[in-house]
């Protein structure tokens, strides 16, 4: 190939561009692909294997289709967070498949149970950074939800594109919210460490509550602030059931079927202790009357 070429392949939408995405996902990649003109191939695990992506999985699942695969560490819905051995085992498998670019979404970077570490693919797998796009933003480690304030990183062409993209959609980032976020990233770090050390304690809170529940199977959460437990042992869909437990209990979490399973619901514990507790009361108490 070319290098005009290669540029052109990187910023276009080629016909039956295939977008791998690891299920369950966070809700908008899907979206976005698709409305980039890719198709979606899901890559499905489950609580039972930690919602873990296989290397073999990735290699069975690549076609010369596939454009890019999307990893979400530490994840929503499921919190999952990916070892730097299992990276080392993914960048393996792309090695092999030139065709395909990785983003990587590391918005949830400072949030981490005791024991786990963030590993970036880019710093992993550094030979691999001219098709690794780092996607990143202030809305979790700084808390600054709703300010639509983030970043990406890569090759510069892309880059490029995807700033001329932005330009002709959104036009800017308003300024307030630039500023904020320029007095996030060069100050200190001791608001993010401490936040962060409050949701260890919200979602131990959280994980030790619903592991004392019967029925439910759940990958203990390794960062974020979700808990995406499996309830299919009590035979409802994600959506009945969601919607029983707000109408029945007045509690409020995610069907799973949002995220691409529909075995499970998502709950959060970015709310008070006393409120986390209280919903998994509601929870338990809805559960005891199935
Ligand atoms: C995995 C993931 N990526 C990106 C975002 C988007 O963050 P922002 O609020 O900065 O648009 C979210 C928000 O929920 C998310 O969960």
């Amino acid at each position: 190939m070319s290098a005009a070429s290669v540029q052109a392949n990187r910023i276009s939408t080629p016909r039956n561009s295939s977008v791998l995405l690891p299920a369950p996902y966070w809700l908008s990649y899907p979206e976005i692909a698709r409305m980039a003109g890719a198709s979606v191939k899901e890559l499905p695990s489950d609580a039972d294997q930690g919602f873990r992506l296989k290397p073999e999985q990735l290699e069975a699942a690549i076609t010369p289709a596939s454009r890019l695969l999307v990893l979400n560490s530490p994840g929503n819905p499921t919190g999952m967070v990916l070892s730097r051995a299992e990276l080392e085992a993914i960048a393996n498998v792309l090695r092999r498949h030139p065709q395909v670019l990785v983003v990587c979404d590391e918005i949830y970077e400072f949030l981490l149970a005791p024991g786990h570490t963030h590993h970036s693919l880019a710093a992993v797998a550094p030979d691999l950074s001219d098709r690794i796009f780092t996607v990143n933003g202030f809305a979790k480690g700084w808390a600054m939800t709703g300010w639509r304030i983030g970043w990406l990183a890569g090759a510069q062409e892309v880059i490029g594109a995807a700033s001329a993209l932005q330009s002709q959609t959104t036009s800017n980032v308003c300024t307030f919210a630039q500023f904020g976020a320029l007095a996030a990233i060069s100050g200190s770090r001791q608001c993010v460490h401490a936040m962060a050390a409050e949701f260890n304690g919200r979602r131990s809170l959280l994980t030790e509550g619903l592991m004392a529940m019967e029925g439910l199977k759940l990958m203990a959460p390794e960062g974020a602030f979700y808990a995406f437990p499996d309830v299919s042992h009590f035979g409802l869909d994600s959506m009945t059931l969601c919607n029983r437990l707000l109408d029945e209990v007045g509690l409020a979490v995610v069907p799973g079927v949002a995220f691409g399973d529909d075995r499970c619901i998502r709950l959060s514990c970015a709310a008070s202790p006393a409120t986390i507790e209280d919903g998994l009361e509601r929870l338990q108490r809805f559960l005891s009357s199935l």
